[in-house]
């Protein structure tokens, strides 16, 4: 099934410095390993407004996992968990909590990306596998990136049926709204002291990635805490990567905090697209969606800062949505807390109004929220 459009396969450069040797056409699905994926799915259906797509488990002969998949319009989620003790997802799951394992890209051709990027010093995470059934064959190859998480290289071209050879399409009978969402923006990665470079390195050889932004601890710290970032970025700009280290500040980063807990390198946030944010954030509010906060103050002055915006300040503010401009536009999004007990991975919302960046504007504001959350957990 085509669920990713093909009109848009001219790949527009959208960043000159990159090399399209793959070339990647977009996210094919984010795969999370979960304690308790029938749960999980409930969650990402209830709260985010996910549809339920296909599923795979004993029923259709796995013997030790399940994977329910679940997608809002471009955006599919794969939420896999163990059925037996001490296999490798067991394992994972012991290190790091829930979380991502694989950052799944759609490619014409996943021997070719799999040679490609081997080729230029990936290791090899899956060699080139052909899956096939009555819908026809999807081939699949894999490599590692940084921690335990790997990107899966999907070719569907030849394939028509619901998710991947081997799901049948999963069609519970309770169904929630969805809420917006549109796409993956972006998704960052939080790797430890001074892994940043290597990992930008990384993209920049692996996968023909070119740097669009970088942020020092100059601009991303507070009075007490700091970190670093680099924006990653494949040529048509439809894969960005950030990357996160922790940098020295008077107490523990957040990107420290989330290493401590995850154990290690991994997923901090998946960044999901709308195109009205206040109805998204009403909604996934009302449906239990915890945000981060800002102070009223914010909104004082924010105006100035950023100039004339199509939106009403009112529900901005009543939502604590943030607002950041650059050259080309603005940006509305905010941040949940962590969606686990572990305190790692979150999501973020973000509608784009031109802006092509990342809300550098609100860091302050932000991570000055995220201290307060710390501060809760004992962590800062
Ligand atoms: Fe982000």
């Amino acid at each position: 099934m085509a669920i990713l459009d093909n009109t848009s396969l001219q790949l527009p450069k959208e960043n000159p410095g990159a090399e399209d040797f793959l070339p990647l056409l977009g996210t094919d699905h984010v795969e999370l390993y979960v304690g308790n994926a029938k749960q999980a799915a409930h969650y990402y259906i209830s709260a985010w407004g996910f549809q339920p797509l296909a599923y795979a488990g004993l029923e259709t002969g796995l013997k030790d996992k399940v994977s329910y998949v679940l997608q809002q319009d471009k955006i599919r989620l794969v939420l896999t968990s163990p059925l037996r003790s001490g296999g490798p997802i067991n394992k994972h799951i012991d290190a790091h909590g829930d979380g991502v394992k694989a950052i799944a890209l759609w490619v014409d051709d996943a021997t070719k990306s799999h040679h490609e990027t081997t080729k230029r010093g990936a290791d090899s995470y899956l060699e080139p596998k052909t899956l096939k059934d009555k819908d026809g064959e999807v081939v699949l190859s894999g490599i590692h990136t940084y921690g335990e998480t790997v990107h899966i290289f999907v070719e569907r071209s030849n394939y028509n049926g619901v998710f991947l050879p081997g799901y049948i399409s999963w069609n519970p009978h309770y169904k929630a709204p969805e809420v917006g969402l549109k796409y993956i923006d972006h998704m960052v990665g939080n790797v430890g002291w001074n892994e940043m470079d290597k990992w930008c390195r990384f993209y920049e050889k692996v996968m023909g990635f070119a740097q669009l932004i970088s942020f020092d601890d100059k601009d991303i710290s507070t009075e007490y805490t700091a970190l670093m970032s680099k924006v990653m970025s494949n040529g048509n700009g439809r894969i960005k990567f950030p990357i996160n280290e922790p940098a020295e500040g008077r107490k523990k980063s957040q990107i420290e905090e989330y290493i401590e807990f995850y154990n290690g390198a991994g997923v901090q946030h998946m960044a999901m697209a709308t195109d009205n944010i206040i109805e998204t954030v009403t909604a996934l509010k009302n449906r239990g969606i915890e945000f981060l906060t800002v102070p009223a103050s914010y909104y004082e002055d924010v105006l100035d800062r950023v100039g004339e915006i199509d939106e009403d300040l009112m529900p901005l503010k009543e939502l604590s949505i943030l607002i950041d401009r650059d050259d080309e536009g603005y940006l509305l999004q905010i941040f949940t807390k962590p969606i686990l007990d572990r305190p790692t991975m979150f999501i973020e919302i973000i509608q784009r109004k031109g802006a092509k960046s990342f809300g550098k504007g609100n860091f302050k504001a932000l991570f000055e929220a995220i201290e307060r959350e710390q501060e809760s957990r004992g962590t800062l």
